[in-house]
């Protein structure tokens, strides 16, 4: 049994392609669609409940597809909506809070947690939640970083005024000694080389991607969805589609994966 359907990814911009290149490195025969919803990225100032609209969209979008999988590589989108999502979709959907809360639990000696994220997912409380059914004893401080999403769609991922708001987010954090650092938004290993240096190397630093690819390919494998590929050099297809421009998004996108991004689509899902 083969099952040739592609696995359905969204993020608010480029920032899922960290949890995309995860993917495709665990299930390379698999065909991907990535959406970008550069139209309305920043997700993270917005409401919770517009955000969750805006992933209803998108899902349906995705479904549409025909999509066998959907990762919210979003923790914004996933903070606001997997729940309503998951009661409203027969597709099998998969979220990026707890797997990177699930890794943190694992990697803290201390027990005391820090979350790095936008103020969508910080209000929301799932990071505290997901971390708090694993383990109630861990402290966990969260730390709204607003200025990061639109420098990295803005494609700045380093200089001197990356590394000043990286040292005003994460002073707070050093002060309640963590030494675990949850990267609670996909945008954000884009920028892991600033913050890693900024912490120093008593502070691990946690992304959901690594943990996040496995649970789809734990959930592709448990319900026979994988698919066989014909020969060894039959890799699936990655296709992308994005709601604004999708020259820019293939170039910011490209330099991100490290790969060229071919042939991405305009989608209008509003
Ligand atoms: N990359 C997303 C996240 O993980 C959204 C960032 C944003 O649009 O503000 O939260």
């Amino acid at each position: 049994m083969s099952d040739p359907r592609p696995i359905g990814v969204f993020d608010s911009g480029v920032g899922g392609l960290t949890v995309l290149a995860d993917i495709r490195d665990r299930l390379p025969y698999e065909h991907t669609i990535y959406f970008g919803d550069t139209a309305r990225v920043p997700y993270g100032p917005r409401d919770l409940a517009e955000v969750r609209y805006f992933a209803f969209e998108i899902v349906r979008y995705l479904v549409d597809q025909d999509v066998k999988l959907v990762v919210i590589a979003c923790n914004t989108a996933a903070a606001a909506a997997l729940k309503a999502l998951q009661r409203s979709f027969d597709v099998p959907i998969v979220g990026v809070v707890e797997p990177g809360a699930r890794a943190a639990v694992q990697e803290t000696r201390n027990r005391r947690v820090g979350v790095l994220a936008t103020e969508g997912t910080v209000r929301s409380g799932a990071y505290r939640q997901a971390v708090h059914n694993l383990d109630a004893g861990v402290e966990i401080y969260e730390q709204a970083a607003p200025d990061f999403v639109p420098l990295i769609e803005r494609g700045v991922t380093g200089g001197p005024e990356l590394e000043e708001i990286t040292r005003r987010y994460c002073d707070p954090l050093m002060e309640k000694g963590v030494d675990a650092v949850i990267l609670g938004c996909t945008h954000y290993p884009l920028i892991s080389a600033t913050i890693n240096r900024t912490l120093g190397p008593g502070v691990r630093l946690i992304s959901s991607a690594g943990q996040t690819s496995l649970e789809a390919a734990r959930t592709l494998s448990r319900r026979g969805y994988l698919r066989r590929p014909e020969n060894q050099e039959d890799y699936g297809r990655a296709r992308y589609v994005c709601s604004a421009d999708p020259e820019e998004f293939a170039a910011l996108g490209g330099r991100f994966l490290d790969e060229e991004i071919e042939a991405v689509a305009p989608a209008a899902v509003a």
